[in-house]
């Protein structure tokens, strides 16, 4: 059964942005956050030009290959300058989840202006039996309350950046997580869930 998973990078105190996010911009001074994409020697075999450390390519690359589309929240495709018109993964189809219309969407691009339930169905069914990804703190924690996640991924940078976007908003009930995996690499720490209920 395809899976419903979201991973993101994220500072100690919990941010996925730095300060001041907006198109041309996307983690606004958290730059920093994706540095440990380029910072190794291992080519990515599902990103071009990402050179991670081996330890973070062989996780990096498997959460990536499990990927058949994914659902991205109004602020992370408009901060991304909309993707240049494709999609964030270089495989798959992008979702993109808002309250208002678009003005131009690429080939690879629908909109869903139905609900997070809508939006997340829709990539399932073009997804091919394997797991939609999720992208955005707000979007995750509204897929969190509609019960539709199955794995949290943290990327955990150590810093402490201060401010920016949250990764988690409020939820009106406690959500419990079981640990799976835990990998150690230079500059960052993986942490993968499971969300049990
Ligand atoms: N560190 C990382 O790995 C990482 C990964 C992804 C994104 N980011 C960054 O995170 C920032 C954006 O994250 P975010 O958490 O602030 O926002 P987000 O989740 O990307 O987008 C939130 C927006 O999505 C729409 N939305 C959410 N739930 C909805 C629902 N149930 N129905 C309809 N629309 C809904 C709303 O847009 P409207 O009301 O405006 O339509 C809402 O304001 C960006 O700066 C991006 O670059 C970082």
């Amino acid at each position: 059964m395809s899976k419903v998973i979201s991973a993101h990078a994220v500072s100690v105190d919990g941010y996925i942005t730095g300060r001041d996010p907006r198109p041309g911009h996307g983690l606004g001074d958290g730059g920093t956050l994706f540095d440990w994409y380029f910072d190794g020697d291992t080519p990515s075999r599902e990103f071009d030009g990402f050179k991670l450390s081996q330890p973070s390519a062989r996780f990096f690359d498997a959460a990536s290959a499990r990927l058949g589309a994914i659902v991205a929240g109004r602020d992370t495709y408009e901060h991304s300058d909309r993707f240049g018109g494709g999609s964030p993964h270089p495989r798959v189809p992008l979702f993109v989840l808002s309250h208002r219309p678009a003005p131009e969407l690429g080939e690879r691009q629908t909109l869903v202006t139905t609900g997070v339930e809508d939006a997340i169905a829709a990539a399932r069914q073009v997804a091919g039996g394997k797991d939609v990804g999720l992208m955005g703190g707000g979007l995750l924690t509204e897929a969190l309350k509609a019960g539709l996640v199955d794995e949290v991924i943290l990327h955990q940078v150590p810093i402490l950046l201060g401010g920016g976007r949250p990764f988690f908003r409020s939820l009106p009930e406690h959500v419990r997580l079981r640990p799976l995996e835990v990998v150690q690499a230079p500059g960052v720490t993986h942490l993968r869930y499971e969300v049990t209920r």
